[in-house]
């Protein structure tokens, strides 16, 4: 599980195969020099249909944070009709603790442009649309750079793509978001590159039959995007030989994944492993995270954004792969990007936290998550204060249980993420909210 050569990151230095210090921006030029393009070169020298084959046999599953496999989706399209199909690029990445797909941004951004050529050919898009959030400042100027450059070696533009090696032209603009979480919400990105206010859609329809301005349209994640070139190029059983099989009769984890690891650990980071890496060994390993921090005892941890829910001490070992959520009883793996708590943490203070983040970002559609997240802010709030009763536990657990598309209440995921993460903190460190109500911490001190 953990690999023996980079993949996504083979550009990019990153522990343990080279230093984050010694980072730079690829251009087009260096891109090239080191085998890049070579995958859309292949690509375009098959059918499209068979682009979407090898994608499909492959089994890339969405990095974007619900999982869903990527050539399945590409199949979801209805047949061309002449008029344009789309594609947009989630570079929103507001979830809380992920900053993975910013690594690809920053420093080899013509992997994920290579990523969107590959599958504007396979699924017969005319047009991408690189969303990326409003305070990626930074980021936005490297893309914007990034697909002029491209367009300058005729990767883009009316020629065709790769300087007219086929008459199929693709168009890529960026569209910067204004900061507002629930635009990474597939269909709320789709509202807000349209202008509108990111509001997300009731689906069905799906954004495959009618997405932007109507028409079809396949959203993907970026780092999704970016394991495409090497799938097209390697092959998708070379894919497949990295990761995990479900031993619980669910579809399989296949491929690299990058974590990014925050929080209490010695050595934070973005790192790529094999799917179906144990979390513990990721954190404690000398040539990875290097342990908890300051010699502490690791305590809990949120494995994949805020959304998912939260690991307790005796779910350390749990496999970072699509399995988690079902055999930990948190919603999934989301994006991959492990929160780690060590044994001073203040559980409920947490839970407060995140609550605070939600009730924030919640759009205000749909009544339970408008009116439910500010309800499980403030019981929070009263709890952490020690000035609830043992009534508003059971209250908190009821309200935030009610939240979520899931339930059928709302709908979006984002709701679903505040019932996940309040539930599952609850549900898991529920004697040291016993504790604050009853007037005791229940946590170790930070000096203790
Ligand atoms: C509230 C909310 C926020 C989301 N934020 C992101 C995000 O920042 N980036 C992302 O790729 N997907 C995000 N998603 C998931 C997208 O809706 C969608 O599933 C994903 O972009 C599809 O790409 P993939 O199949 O390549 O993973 C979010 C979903 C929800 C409900
Ligand atoms: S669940 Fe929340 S964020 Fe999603 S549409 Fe409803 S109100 Fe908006």
């Amino acid at each position: 599980m953990f690999l023996t050569e980079p993949v996504l990151t083979k550009r990019i230095p990153t522990w343990p195969w080279g230093d984050p210090a010694e980072r730079t921006l690829i251009s087009v030029d260096q891109y090239r020099r080191t085998g890049g393009y070579e995958a859309l070169r292949k690509a375009i020298s098959m059918e499209p249909t068979d682009v979407i084959q090898c994608v499909k046999d492959s089994q890339l599953r969405g990095r974007g944070g619900a999982g869903f496999p990527c050539g399945v989706k590409w199949g979801f399209l209805p047949k061309i009709d002449g008029g344009r199909r789309y594609l947009a690029i989630n570079c929103d990445e507001a979830e809380p603790g992920t900053f993975k797909d910013r690594l690809l941004v920053d420093y080899d951004p013509h992997q994920i442009i290579e990523g969107i050529a590959i599958a504007c050919w396979a699924c017969r898009l005319d047009t991408a649309y690189f969303f990326i959030r409003g305070e990626y400042r930074h980021q936005a100027k490297v893309m914007k750079q990034a697909i002029r450059e491209a367009y300058e070696a005729g990767i883009f533009g009316p020629q065709g793509l790769l300087g007219g090696a086929t008459d199929f032209a693709v168009e890529c603009h960026l569209h910067r978001g204004a900061g507002a979480y629930i635009c990474g919400e597939e269909t709320a990105l789709l509202e807000a590159v349209e202008g509108k206010r990111g509001w997300p859609r009731l689906k069905p329809p799906f954004p495959a039959i009618e997405g932007l301005f109507g028409r079809p349209t396949i959203v993907n994640n970026v780092e999704t995007l970016a394991a495409v070139p090497h799938i097209v190029e390697r092959g998708a059983d070379w894919w497949t030989s990295i990761g995990v099989e479900s031993t619980i009769g669910q579809p399989a984890s296949f491929g690299t994944k990058l974590v990014g690891v925050s929080g209490h650990v010695n050595r934070p980071g973005v790192y790529e492993i094999g799917l179906g890496a144990p979390l513990n060994e990721l954190i404690e390993r000398e040539d990875y995270c290097q342990g908890i921090k300051s010699g502490r005892a690791y305590k809990a941890s949120i494995p994949g954004g805020v959304s998912m829910g939260v690991l307790d001490q005796n779910e350390f070992g749990a496999e970072l792969d699509f399995d988690i959520g079902r055999k930990n009883g948190i919603m999934g793996l989301g994006t991959a990007c492990p929160t780690m708590f060590d044994e001073g943490t203040d559980m409920v203070m947490v839970a407060r936290n995140i609550a605070r983040f939600f009730k924030n970002e919640s759009c205000g559609q749909c009544t339970p998550c408008r009116e439910g997240s500010q309800w499980v802010y403030k019981l929070l709030v009263k709890i952490e204060q020690g000035e609830a009763k043992p009534a508003d536990l059971d209250l908190l657990v009821e309200v935030a249980g009610s939240m979520g598309s899931m339930q059928g209440t709302t709908i979006c995921g984002l709701a679903d993420g505040t019932n996940w993460a309040v539930s599952t903190i609850v549900k898991k460190f529920r004697s040291e909210f016993e504790a604050r109500i009853r007037g005791t911490t229940g946590v170790l001190t930070a000096t203790s």
